[in-house]
């Protein structure tokens, strides 16, 4: 007999451009994590072309499922319930993992357990660091996201603070093919960062009178345009490698700054980075001296936990499992899902 604490999950995500499987062990021991990247085929077009996405998901999605089991070492006999992203992200990424987990849930008489993309993200610091546990204030950043989260516990979340325009990884990305760097942007600019100065260019750092938390990078990313623009038509010489350190300041900065003022206000000794962006080094070493200065226990996941995965999405599934979260066979893909709704 199995204990009600011995839950296998077969997690599923195809929101944006990986196609993931992974098989967790009660919410936080990995026992697969299978991610197959699209990003040399995205990479030609500088972006992922979301009908590309959908038709490489479709192609990859049984062995990328067939390669979790086997790494894992086990079949869907040992599965108790399939967790699936089901929104955010693109419509037909995301229908691609829904149809697959309805249909081995189905076929196998499994409970299907819908998760929230970001929910995966936070869910991602559950995995290394077993003595996690809610409330804890959360910085989500992404290529699509920026949040700012309190976590109050397992599956209740209140946004504290948002982007009202471009996520941190959406401002990375395009700042980076500005400067011939390519996609996905983030990666590189925090290389050749590096090698740059951060204070060569003063970028401007937007932050909300009206709504402390919330935050700003379209300027910030027009400003490094028009600056490249500027010196091009000057005929004026711009060391890359100083403009992806000064930009990068910019927004770690910013970032690093509401996270502490949220920390204030909000009196919580905990603090967790989640999202692609989450594994920039500037960002984690802003954020590591800022809590170290306030005595904030800071926690981050391995940067392959940090980019889509479906291991964090097994995490969050074995929450919401636990919590009685079930879904039923009528469930969808939801492009523009809200955090904590069902
Ligand atoms: O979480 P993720 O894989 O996908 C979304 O849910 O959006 O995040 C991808 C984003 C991309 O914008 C990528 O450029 C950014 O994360 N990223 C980084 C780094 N690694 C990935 N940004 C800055 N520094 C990094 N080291
Ligand atoms: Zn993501």
């Amino acid at each position: 007999m199995k204990e009600i604490k011995d839950i296998n999950i077969l997690a599923i995500e195809s929101s944006c451009d990986e196609t993931a499987a992974a098989v967790v062990h009660n919410g936080r021991e990995v026992r697969s994590n299978v991610i197959s990247s699209q990003i040399d085929l995205h990479k030609l077009y500088g972006g992922v072309v979301p009908e590309i996405a959908s038709r490489k998901h479709i192609e990859k999605i049984n062995q990328v499922i067939e390669e979790a089991l086997k790494e894992a070492q086990t079949t869907l006999d040992d599965i108790d319930a399939i967790g699936v992203t089901y929104g955010p992200g693109l419509v037909g990424a995301l229908l691609v993992g829904v149809a697959e987990a309805k249909a081995i849930a189905f076929a196998r008489n499994l409970p299907l357990i819908g998760v929230h993309h970001i929910e995966g993200h936070i869910s991602a610091n559950y995995i290394e660091n077993p003595e996690l546990e809610p409330p804890f204030l959360c910085l989500v950043v992404s290529g699509g996201h920026t949040h700012l989260v309190c976590v109050k516990d397992y599956g209740k979340y209140e946004i504290l603070g948002r982007t009202r325009d471009d996520a941190a990884g959406e401002a990375y990305d395009k700042v980076a093919r500005a400067i011939g760097l390519g996609y996905p942007g983030g990666p590189k600019i925090d290389r050749l960062a590096k090698e740059g100065n951060p204070e060569a260019v003063k970028f401007p750092k937007a932050h909300m009178e009206d709504s402390p938390f919330d935050f700003s990078f379209s300027g910030l990313k027009s400003a490094v345009l028009n600056h490249i623009n500027g010196c091009r038509m000057k005929g004026e010489s711009f060391d890359p490698a100083d403009i992806a350190a000064s930009f990068q300041k910019a927004v770690v900065d910013v970032l690093v700054e509401n996270s502490m003022h949220a920390v204030e206000v909000y009196g919580m000794n905990r603090f967790a980075l989640a999202g692609g962006v989450a594994s920039n080094s500037a960002l984690r070493e802003g954020m590591k001296s800022a809590c170290e200065k306030k005595g904030i226990q800071l926690y981050y996941p391995s940067p392959i936990l940090c980019t889509d995965n479906a291991a964090m999405i097994g995490a969050a599934a074995y929450y919401e499992y636990l919590s009685g979260t079930r879904h039923g066979w009528d469930l969808n893909a939801v492009p523009n899902l809200k955090l904590g709704e069902r």
